[in-house]
């Protein structure tokens, strides 16, 4: 669905984005994660044709994105950070206008509204609407037309759990039916439960690329971590695959002297901070 070779792009006399690959396949779902300023949303704009004089080879759907027409669009639904509705018009009115630009036939708009919870408030003025309602207003145009390619940057912030929740069963829906989906976030949990693959950025590069599976497992095993009173309380550690051979735990189990016990799995954002030097938010 996306084949991206040796791009660069730059918005000054600088380069910015330099010598960047990957490829993304059909019905994947990969995230870009990075520090803010990394790119991410720059490597967006760029693949969805409104930044168009880059060097290099940004394919999408088999366009080059700089040389798109009309129809790319048909095949790509967007929702960006900030809301992009008509703020003195109604949100059914918005989706209806939004609906008459695409040769497709819609999605059912009542059957989405409903979907996101919006049903009760569909004939509201979109500038009367809060952040969260606006941020799920503009996730379920970007789905109107049904897609191909969905592009969404950081969909889950400003949102309560439990529409952060929702909002993400409905990405993993678009999934299941074989879209496939760009996705932004700072959120570590939601790449992990999401994203097939995710590409960390800094600086506009991309510095590792990878299943968050095997990025997680890169960082090595599992630690654990237990604790006992003795004249006061003590804690130690030791990697998962080793606590058959830890003396002294074997010591205090068949005492039966631990007072707790746990094992903690290295995160995405730990492996963030090793692969890069730097924290994701
Ligand atoms: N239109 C523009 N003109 C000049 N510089 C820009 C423009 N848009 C973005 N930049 C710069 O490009 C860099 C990357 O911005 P971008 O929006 O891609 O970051 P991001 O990774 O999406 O960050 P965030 O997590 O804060 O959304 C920043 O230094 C930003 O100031
Ligand atoms: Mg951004």
């Amino acid at each position: 669905m996306i084949q991206v070779n040796d791009l660069s792009f730059s918005y000054t006399k600088s380069p910015f984005i330099s010598g960047m690959n990957f490829s993304v396949s059909e019905g994947e779902i990969f995230g870009f994660l990075g520090p803010s300023g990394a790119g991410k949303s720059t490597l967006q704009k760029i693949l969805i044709g409104m930044l168009r004089t880059y060097q290099g080879s940004a394919m999408v759907n088999g366009v080059e994105c700089k040389k798109r027409t009309k129809h790319f669009y048909e095949n790509i639904g967007v929702d960006f950070e900030f809301s992009t509705m008509y703020e003195k018009l109604t949100a059914r009115e918005n989706l209806q206008f939004f609906s008459s630009l695409y040769e497709k036939k819609p999605r059912p708009i009542d059957e989405l509204l409903e979907r996101v919870g919006l049903e009760q408030d569909a004939d509201k003025r979109v500038a009367d609407y809060s952040k969260g309602m606006k941020s799920r207003l503009n996730f379920i145009k970007a789905l109107l037309h049904d897609p191909l390619l969905l592009c969404l940057d950081e969909p889950t912030s400003g949102l309560d759990p439990t529409n952060s929740h929702m909002m993400k069963n409905m990405i993993l829906e678009e999934k299941a039916k074989g879209k496939t989906i760009l996705l932004t976030t700072h959120n570590m949990q939601d790449a992990t439960e999401l994203c097939d693959r995710v590409a960390f950025i800094v600086g506009g590069k991309i510095c590792a690329l990878d299943s968050p599976h095997n990025l997680i497992m890169s960082k090595g095993a599992a630690t654990v971590t237990y604790t006992w009173f003795e004249n006061g309380e003590h804690s130690a550690s030791c990697p998962l695959g080793r606590v058959s051979s830890d003396e002294q735990l074997k010591g205090l189990i068949a005492e039966n002297r631990l007072q707790s016990i746990h094992s903690s799995e290295p995160t995405l954002n730990d492996i963030f901070m090793d692969v890069t030097g730097r924290t994701l938010v």
